[in-house]
């Protein structure tokens, strides 16, 4: 199959590629930036430069590419969106418009759109549920979470007005073998990536912070079982997913097992701080269970026994490539 991908270039675009890659498809990757080193022996993958808030030139890639599939990860994370949320607003609520219209111009039959926990906040009446389920009133706190909001919004239009079978899921953090890049959740990476570089690390959250994450392998395999779902199935256009909720200090417990000499330290960042303490502490993924099968595989300590060795060796990459 023909797939195209918006954000390839960031930490889901990692691992998606190479699945997509690995089970035969057609793969054309978009971002602003360059190929990334470790992509750059990746067979089979066109990679193209595309501004996703340049409507024109997602136009003219979709029109030209005409893909069949479209996952469409370009985002500006959370906590990089709160230090400049002009830019968030236009990469995720234009970009988002730009894309489901190049969709429909393009005749694109599906769009798997990528949402987040940060969909969610405390409703003035008090704190969200726990575990917190798909229908709840969203009251986001950051800009990411506000234009996530407007496309799930957006692409439950589309499919309704167009016809355009647009589906998502709400990720948790996501933790992988990769760079993270401007979310409140890199906290939980960070454990592993400075556990394994420096044998020490400053979280910039409480111990006490407990959200839901997932490990990679998990979420990428979550995006191609929805995205292969049958549409008679689905009852829904976003769902929640979910793996594991630990605190900050039982993930370093985990990374301890492995790695014992590691110290973790925890200084809050105040803006970090509050994003993380306004989202759910777990999350109830029964809908996506019951419509087309979802279930992780991965728990803490499995992804950590998987994750420090990946670590390891992308630190062991990176300074090669950087020679
Ligand atoms: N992990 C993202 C962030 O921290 C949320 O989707 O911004």
């Amino acid at each position: 199959m023909k797939i195209l991908l918006t954000g390839a270039g960031g930490q889901i675009g990692h691992d998606l590629i190479g699945a997509l890659v690995s089970q035969g498809h057609q793969v054309v990757s978009t971002d602003l930036a360059p190929r990334p080193p470790s992509h750059a022996h990746a067979g089979g993958v066109d990679w193209q430069r595309l501004d996703v808030t340049d409507a024109a030139a997602v136009q003219h890639m979709f029109t030209e590419h005409r893909p069949e599939l479209v996952f469409h990860l370009a985002a500006i994370l959370s906590a990089r969106g709160e230090q400049d949320p002009r830019l968030a607003y236009d990469v995720n609520q234009t970009g988002t418009w730009n894309v489901l219209e190049a969709c429909r111009r393009a005749k694109v039959n599906r769009l798997i759109f990528t949402s987040s926990i940060a969909v969610f906040g405390p409703p003035p009446s008090g704190p969200l549920p726990d575990p917190t389920p798909d229908d709840v009133a969203l009251h986001p706190g950051t800009m990411y979470g506000a234009t996530k909001v407007s496309g799930e919004l957006l692409c439950a239009y589309y499919r309704k007005r167009y016809g355009i079978d647009c589906r998502g899921v709400r990720f948790p953090g996501l933790i992988s073998a990769a760079m993270p890049g401007g979310g409140s959740s890199d906290y939980a990476l960070f454990m592993y990536v400075d556990g394994v570089r420096k044998g020490a690390y400053e979280a910039f959250a409480r111990a006490d912070t407990r959200i839901p994450l997932m490990y990679m392998p998990d979420g990428v395999r979550a995006l191609l079982e929805l995205a292969l779902a049958d549409p008679a199935r689905l009852t829904r256009t976003i769902y929640n997913i979910a793996a594991f909720s630990p605190r900050a200090d039982e993930i370093a417990t985990s990374v301890k097992r492995v790695l014992p000499h590691a110290k973790f330290t925890y200084t809050p960042d105040p803006v970090r701080q509050g994003i993380l303490d306004s989202w759910p502490k777990s999350i109830d993924d029964s809908a996506a269970q019951r419509d087309w099968g979802w279930k992780p595989k991965y728990d803490l300590d499995a992804m950590t026994d998987d994750l420090v060795p990946r670590v390891t060796r992308m630190l062991e990459l990176g300074a090669i490539l950087s020679h």
